[in-house]
């Protein structure tokens, strides 16, 4: 008899819960079960078929009749537990044509709006408002698609040169903005909020992804962190620029400090739970943050700027930063854009490499 390598143990007084997060089941276990349970992945062969609690836990795939061979799996045991714990997800009512599928989805949509909508927001700008002019893109008009896909490129040599607030602004309305020429738009059925639109897809059309400006050099906005507020195309300052540079925020990548303008994005879980109770969702989180931050990089390109991406967040520090701090909503990565050289790497790295190449 074996111990089914897919499970673990959750602590949840008075009982351990055992999860099989590849057959997505769970149980509770009683003390004499847990007890048992203990014995039996000190010692498997102590496994008697005619003692009921053995008999039960082999039911139940906690036990094993046949040993597995482990699948190939290069990172730790969280992150395969929540690839397998979130493939597969059982799902009762598989439609059977297209009718079936528009009547269960509007009634799977009919009983999430029954439930309170998560708000607008998460933290409640009180700061004034500073609306951002509406873009007149006319900055983006020669700039082609194929240009702006082979020009971006990852750059991690910035100078100390201003953006402008135009340009803040234009970023701004084109990756996070509710566009005001999707306004109209408005398909299904449900509440108008959800009817807002950004240039990038979002999961369940719920605009989870939330931006903060980092504003180190920009001309026409005093340096600071912004929430940016998409239905206004507006900013609200959050926090003045911390002392610590900004590489002290996303572990120790110095070489970005002086970057001018930078945007961090957040998820709002809430949001995510409210329409899809299911962990699968939290892959989507990344997904559209994904999308959001591609959209930034291209309209920055598309401005002639260079552009730097990182999820390396010092996620503590970045949170108290925000006032996201034990939030539903997360700060997930970063994206910047400035002028610089366009070099994949800072002065200080290429000096090292060129030393060591010389010695070798
Ligand atoms: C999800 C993701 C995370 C990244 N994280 C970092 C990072 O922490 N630091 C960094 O300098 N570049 C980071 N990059 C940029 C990649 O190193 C870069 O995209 C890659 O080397 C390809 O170069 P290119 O962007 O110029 O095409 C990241 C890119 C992605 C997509």
């Amino acid at each position: 008899m074996h111990i089914n390598p897919c499970l673990f143990i959750l602590a949840r007084p008075p009982h351990q819960v055992v999860w099989n997060y590849e057959r997505h089941t769970q149980f509770e276990l009683e003390l004499r079960y847990s007890t048992r349970l203990a014995q039996l992945i000190q010692d498997p062969s102590t496994f008697d078929i005619n003692y009921p609690i053995d008999a039960d836990l082999l039911d139940a795939e906690i036990l094993i009749k046949e040993a597995r061979t482990p699948t190939k799996w290069e990172w730790d045991e969280l992150s395969r537990i929540f690839h397998i714990g979130t493939k597969n997800i059982p799902c009762a009512d598989i439609p059977q044509d297209v009718n079936e599928w528009a009547a269960l989805y509007l009634q799977h949509c009919n009983e999430v709006l029954a439930s309170p909508m998560p708000s607008a927001r998460i933290s409640n700008p009180q700061a004034d408002r500073i609306a951002l002019a509406r873009p007149l893109l006319t900055d983006l008009q020669d700039a082609s698609l194929i240009q702006t896909l082979v020009g971006r490129s990852t750059s991690r040599s910035f100078r100390d040169q201003p953006i402008s607030i135009e340009q803040v602004s234009t970023l701004l309305y084109l990756s996070l903005g509710y566009l005001n020429e999707r306004r109209d738009i408005h398909g299904a059925a449900g509440p108008e909020s959800l009817g807002a639109r950004r240039s990038s897809p979002s999961g369940g059309g719920l605009n989870a992804c939330e931006g903060y400006l980092y504003v180190r050099d920009v001309t026409g906005l005093a340096p600071g962190l912004y929430a940016y507020l998409p239905d206004e195309h507006a900013l609200s300052l959050t926090a003045s620029l911390p002392e610590a540079p900004l590489g002290r925020l996303l572990c120790g990548q110095h070489f970005i400090n002086p970057l001018p303008l930078g945007l961090f994005i957040t998820s709002r879980f809430d949001k995510l739970w409210w329409k899809y109770a299911h962990s699968r969702a939290y892959r989507m989180a990344f997904v559209e943050t994904g999308h959001v931050s591609q959209t930034f990089l291209m309209v920055a390109t598309a401005l002639g700027l260079d552009t730097w991406l990182t999820g390396a967040l010092s996620d503590r520090e970045v949170e108290r930063l925000l006032g996201l701090e034990d939030s539903c909503e997360q700060p997930l990565f970063f994206v910047g854009c400035g002028h610089g050289d366009g070099q994949v790497h800072c002065k200080e790295l290429t000096a090292l490499i060129e030393r060591q190449d010389a010695v070798s």
